[in-house]
């Protein structure tokens, strides 16, 4: 059965031990990486803490051990504990200024390139995967390009592999599309049906949806462009730094790589490796 994603930050919790639960925090966490691989030692903790208490409370219990023994014996409670960590808001057009910024001044360099490999990496449920497809489409790029989109959460991956949004924000897209400067009419783009708004498919002829870990996993391309907008956020600063190696390795010489408002290369030792080409909008280009 689907389990359904949260938006939720969950309820602040005052500790009666604090060293005792940071021990406790510890052991689920190393726990969770031997038994699944996933790492979320270095997230950053008073998100990371709200979010499996929040966990710890759905799941009736009382402790944060408690919550470890369920998850290392039951895999039903990992997936729905994923599911709680993965923090996966987003929707279609998000920040539409970055998109009318991407139009202007990344779309020219991308046409220089013959054939385009993007990489949207945090693609959560999808709606920024099938903005990109769009845009791409009305600049006429499309065609010659391959978006991979990534996520950690098998369970939202399905969700942006259907591309059924809810029909009820249709008029937000709608207003957030105008905004990013979109040349058609937003509705061309999708049907009514299963309850939603089932978005074209062809939009995704050129998508590869893969789960795919920042944290643990390796490059597995060279790209033209790099989007992972809200995701690096959620990460210390140690972490950010991996991810940022990870995507210097993976961008082509004079690619670009977009990261979200609350995001900067700035502070990260990749900062002189990159030109800033819009700094509001957190648009870089490699170039050393
Ligand atoms: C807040 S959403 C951002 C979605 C979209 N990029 C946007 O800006 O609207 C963050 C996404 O990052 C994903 N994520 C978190 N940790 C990750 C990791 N280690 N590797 C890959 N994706 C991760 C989550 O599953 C979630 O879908």
């Amino acid at each position: 059965m689907a389990v359904p994603v949260t938006h939720d930050d969950g309820e602040p919790h005052v500790p009666r031990d604090p060293e005792l639960e940071r021990l406790e925090l510890e052991l689920l966490l190393e726990a969770i990486h031997r038994r699944y691989g996933f790492d979320f030692r270095e997230y950053a903790p008073a998100s990371l803490k709200r979010r499996l208490w929040r966990r710890i409370r759905a799941e009736g219990l009382d402790s944060v051990s408690g919550l470890q023994e369920a998850v290392l014996h039951e895999p039903v409670v990992m997936e729905r504990l994923l599911l709680d960590l993965s923090i996966n808001v987003t929707s279609m057009f998000r920040d539409p200024t970055f998109y009318t910024a991407f139009r202007a001044q990344v779309v020219p360099l991308l046409k220089t390139w013959p054939f385009l490999r993007v990489w949207n990496a945090g693609c959560s449920t999808g709606e920024e995967t099938y903005s990109l497809a769009i845009l791409l489409r009305e600049e006429e790029l499309y065609d010659r390009s391959r978006i991979y989109a990534t996520d950690i959460n098998e369970a939202v991956l399905e969700q942006a592999r259907a591309g059924v949004f809810p029909l009820e924000k249709m008029q937000e897209y709608t207003q957030n599309y105008l905004r990013a400067g979109g040349t058609s009419a937003f509705s061309e783009y999708y049907v009514a049906a299963y309850d939603g708004a089932q978005f074209q498919r062809s939009l995704v002829d050129n998508v590869v949806f893969a789960q795919h870990n920042l944290v643990s996993d390796r490059s597995f391309n060279e790209f033209h462009a790099i989007v992972c907008r809200n995701v690096l956020i959620y990460f210390d600063r140690s972490l950010q730094d991996r991810v940022h190696e990870l995507f210097y390795e993976s961008l082509a010489m004079f690619g670009v790589l977009v990261l979200g408002h609350k995001e900067s290369i700035r502070f990260t030792r990749f900062a002189d490796r990159y030109e800033e080409l819009d700094a509001s909008e957190r648009i870089y280009r490699k170039v050393a």
